[in-house]
């Protein structure tokens, strides 16, 4: 990679604001899943080991309704309260604003500070603002090897709109800017890429997560070594244009599960009866199938499907299936799940590659029914010899719940930024770091 990471510079003594990506799942104030936190604790580590100040900082989830500036209702919920008599307004405005502070709590990275703190063994102080009083006194408290982490950057309208005076603000914290926040590096806010790209810092490096994924996935892209296979699933083609045709052109053979090759098997003039088909998408489906064509590409679309009356409600609730050929689903029937037949040859495919990259299931697979065409890719991937990527989102929680984590050699933290890179697209988050 072309980017200074903090190896290149000298960190002792220096504040360093670190971009990190906090943005864990989480259950009734608990971390469901802290791969993002641990994926982030080398770059951490380092910096403590080599005497450096530690400001972290990081967004959780997309708390709108909850900005600490303006901190109050959102525009439809002013509504509401508007078209209210007069004498109910005030009364509605309190449960509204009741449910917005709840709602902070639930976006409050005051957790992760917590275990941060028990994984390195060392106090990690918490700021409860981002620019605020709280964060002022955190960060000149520090002495060398200290850490804080600061509360949710998005809890500051300013974070999305690349706001001049918060970048400024936070600029005046440190010394050296670093970013480690993969999946958030396909983000263009203040503190992913603004704050680097306005000036107000002189020295903006990535740390080893950067640095780390993209050696794995970019080199895969550029240098695969061949047969390179794209497995591609997920819900809509619409969501993954740009990303099909990128990967065509890299890759031997791609092949389409999930919820959109439904519309692929439409564009190929089958019966897809009452599957979810994105009928503003049959034309480009086409173009993919033809370009797959002339570029002497193979691009496999399930030959047989998973399929039942309608959609389980809830997600994984009981459900009737049966199994039929991709070509002829009866009309009253939904596919939801790639068959077995499928199943073994995507399997196959998978297995004989020297290089995979996964992203999107291949069914419902939050639905034990649904899930073995997506269980099937993923032991595939676990048992082949070559090189196998997870680029992040569902693909990587389906890896990790199903066990086959560890069989993988690099499951991506960020599932749109690895989507982005798939895409053959810069990352603003990465483009905004200097130049080696
Ligand atoms: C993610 O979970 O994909 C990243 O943290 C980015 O979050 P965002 O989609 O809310 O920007």
């Amino acid at each position: 990679m072309n980017k200074k990471s903090i190896k290149d510079v000298a960190v002792t003594g220096k504040r360093c604001l670190v971009r990190v990506d906090f943005n864990v799942p989480m259950k009734d104030g608990k971390i469901t899943d802290e791969t993002r936190i641990n994926g982030a604790l080398p770059t951490i580590k380092y910096l403590i080991d080599n005497g450096a100040k530690v400001i972290l900082c990081s967004h959780k989830g997309k708390p709108h309704n909850v900005l600490t500036e303006g901190f109050g209702l959102t525009k439809k919920e002013k509504k509401a309260v508007e078209a209210l008599p007069v004498e109910q307004q005030a009364e509605a405005k309190a449960e509204y604003l009741k449910k917005a502070i709840k709602d902070k709590e639930k976006y409050s990275l005051r957790p992760v500070a917590t275990r941060l703190s028990e994984l390195l063994g060392k106090e990690v102080v918490f700021a409860t603002d981002v620019v605020g009083e709280s964060a002022d006194a955190a960060v000149a408290g520090l002495k060398d090897g200290d850490v804080c982490l600061l509360e949710n950057t998005r809890f500051m309208a300013g974070e999305e709109k690349r706001d001049e005076a918060l970048c400024k603000k936070l600029a005046s914290y440190c010394d050296i800017y670093v970013n480690d926040a993969f999946g958030t590096a396909h983000r263009s806010h203040a503190t992913t890429a603004a704050i680097a790209e306005y000036g107000f810092v002189d020295t903006a490096v990535c740390g080893f997560l950067i640095e780390k994924e993209l050696a794995v996935m970019a080199d895969a892209l550029e240098n695969p070594v061949r047969p390179f296979v794209a497995v591609l699933g997920g819900a809509k083609v619409a969501d993954k244009l740009k990303v099909i045709s990128n990967l065509l052109e890299k890759c031997d053979t791609l092949i389409i599960g999930g919820g959109m090759a439904y519309t692929f098997l439409k564009a190929k003039g089958f019966e897809v009866g009452a599957s979810l088909v994105d009928d503003e998408q049959i034309d480009y489906c086409n173009q993919m199938m033809a370009k797959a064509k002339e570029l002497g590409k193979k691009l496999l679309l399930p030959v047989d499907t998973v399929i039942a009356k309608s959609f389980p409600n809830p997600i994984d609730a009981e459900i009737e299936v049966s199994e039929c050929g991709a070509e002829a689903i009866p009309a009253d029937m939904m596919g939801l799940d790639i068959g077995s037949k499928t199943a073994e040859l995507y399997a196959n495919e998978v297995k004989g590659a020297k290089t995979v990259i996964w992203n999107g299931p291949m069914g419902v697979f939050e639905n034990p029914t649904l899930a073995k065409g997506t269980i099937a890719v993923a032991k595939a991937l676990a048992e082949a010899e070559g090189t196998t990527i997870i680029g992040g989102g569902d693909s990587a929680a389906a890896v990790t719940t199903l066990g086959f984590a560890d069989k993988m050699t690099h499951i991506s933290t960020g599932g749109g930024a690895s989507l982005e890179l798939f895409e053959g697209k810069k990352l603003p988050g990465i483009e905004c770091l200097n130049n080696k």
